[in-house]
């Protein structure tokens, strides 16, 4: 492909999602450590151009690094418990200055106009104020965490009146309690506990640990607590994760992780399918709905190769139009990504469950296991008893999904008379009730 078609082919993929993100709202952390890193400049650059594609940001930032090196410069030796640092009484003056170093930094980069830059001429607002109130962690194994705080409220309404007039709200790990005191708080709760009030539509970390190799793709919720209770799992990643779930599991619909090193990787997460990081959802149910007529274009683009192959019977467009109400197809960023068919027989009590097929890039990530237990549901409400498929390639997957192997004949009368005995297929049943 030459570059202009990849070009082409790229910018054309990138449209769904400048149109799914506008007016949506991104909550995204990056650690002070990325600041000094050479593509910072480059993720502020990109910063600015969502904002220009009307999306709504609230950057926050982390301080970690910068305070522990304020606090070695000044002879301050930090002590830790449970792996939070206990910001004492000596040492919150120097984490103060250090947050605001930080801040200052993105502040001052976010605002520069942006001269000899892709964004050229493009202006950011950026607002920062006092909009969580913080409390102290308290005792912890009986030791006082002091100025180590966490997040009590987040004042959303604020927030939200703010990204209305289109600011960009600018964050910084630290929380005042109603009696003035000041509190270091973990950016990761923070950010977790900001996109929850304000119900963000995405919680993004950009981290600069190279924990995607060990990543995968896509998690789950549930992935994500194994992963917590894994051995292996480094600390910080573990309360990365931890941050992630409690807003999955709220109200924010994806979270994702982003290597720093990756250049444009907020982009490219943002406005591919495939995105280049990782992303945490529970929503995996989120686009399975029963087929319309509008899809039959969609489906057929994705049973085609493996009615090609010889894997899925050939259907014609026309009975495909007939059967549409019988299909149930996932849905992902206005592409069918796979599809199932559930056709009942009512006279009989039977259904047969025809066409499953999940395209290739989304594989193994549990897709035909949902498709198949939405249409056993449909087929049990359409007071259905038992459910038949035929398959040449995969009878050991229905198996493990509770079918068994059976004989030709256990098919009902009508089925039977058009059984093709050349293809061979297996013929596997199930009872429901
Ligand atoms: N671009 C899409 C989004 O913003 C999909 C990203 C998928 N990323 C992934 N790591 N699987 O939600």
């Amino acid at each position: 492909m030459s570059t202009s078609e990849e070009y082409i082919q790229w910018f054309r993929g990138a449209a769904p999602y400048i149109k799914a993100h506008r007016k949506k709202t991104f909550v995204i952390l990056i650690s002070d450590e990325f600041i000094q890193s050479d593509h910072f400049i480059g993720l502020i650059h990109d910063i600015a151009l969502l904002n220009h594609l009307g999306i709504k940001l609230i950057i926050l930032h982390g301080s970690r690094d910068r305070i522990n090196l304020s606090l070695s410069q000044n002879g301050i030796t930090s002590k830790f418990n449970q792996n939070i640092r206990i910001s004492d009484t000596e040492s919150l003056p120097y984490i103060i200055q250090a947050i605001n170093e930080v801040k200052t930094k993105i502040e001052s980069h976010l605002s520069m106009g942006l001269p000899n830059t892709p964004m050229s001429g493009s202006e950011i607002s950026l607002v920062s104020g006092n909009f969580v109130t913080g409390m102290p962690l308290g005792v912890i194994d009986g030791i006082d965490m002091q100025h180590s705080g966490k997040v009590r409220e987040v004042k959303h309404e604020v927030i939200e009146a703010l990204l209305g007039q289109n600011h960009v709200i600018l964050m910084s790990n630290i929380g005042f309690s109603r009696t003035g005191e000041v509190f270091n708080l973990p950016a990761e709760e923070l950010a977790s506990e900001v996109a929850k009030s304000i119900k963000a539509d995405k919680l993004i970390f950009i981290h600069h640990h190279q924990w995607q190799e060990t990543l995968p793709d896509t998690l789950s919720s549930s992935d994500c607590e194994t992963l917590i209770h894994t051995k292996h799992t480094p600390d910080d990643l573990k309360h990365l994760l931890s941050h992630a779930v409690k807003a999955v599991k709220s109200t924010v619909k994806r979270v994702h992780i982003i290597d720093q090193l990756v250049d444009g990787g907020l982009l490219l997460e943002l406005f591919t399918r495939n995105g280049c990081g990782t992303l945490i959802t529970n929503l995996f149910y989120e686009g399975i709905r029963v087929a319309n007529i509008k899809d039959i274009g969609g489906i057929l683009g994705l049973i085609g190769p493996l009615e090609s192959s010889g894997i899925l019977v050939e259907r014609s467009r026309e009975q495909l139009e007939l059967e549409i109400g019988s299909f149930n197809v996932i849905e992902k960023d206005g592409m069918i990504i796979a599809c199932i068919a559930c056709i009942p027989n009512s006279e009989y009590r039977v259904a047969e469950i025809a066409c499953l097929a999940v395209h290739e890039d989304y594989q193994r990530v549990g897709f035909g296991e949902q498709l198949l237990k939405v249409a056993e549901l449909r087929a049990h409400e359409h007071g259905i008893v038992q459910i038949y498929t035929l398959t040449t390639q995969t009878s050991h997957w229905f198996i493990e999904h509770g079918y068994a192997e059976t004989t030709s004949f256990e098919l009902p009368p009508h089925k039977l008379t058009q059984f093709n005995q050349k293809r061979r297929s297996k013929v596997l049943l199930k009872k429901i009730n």
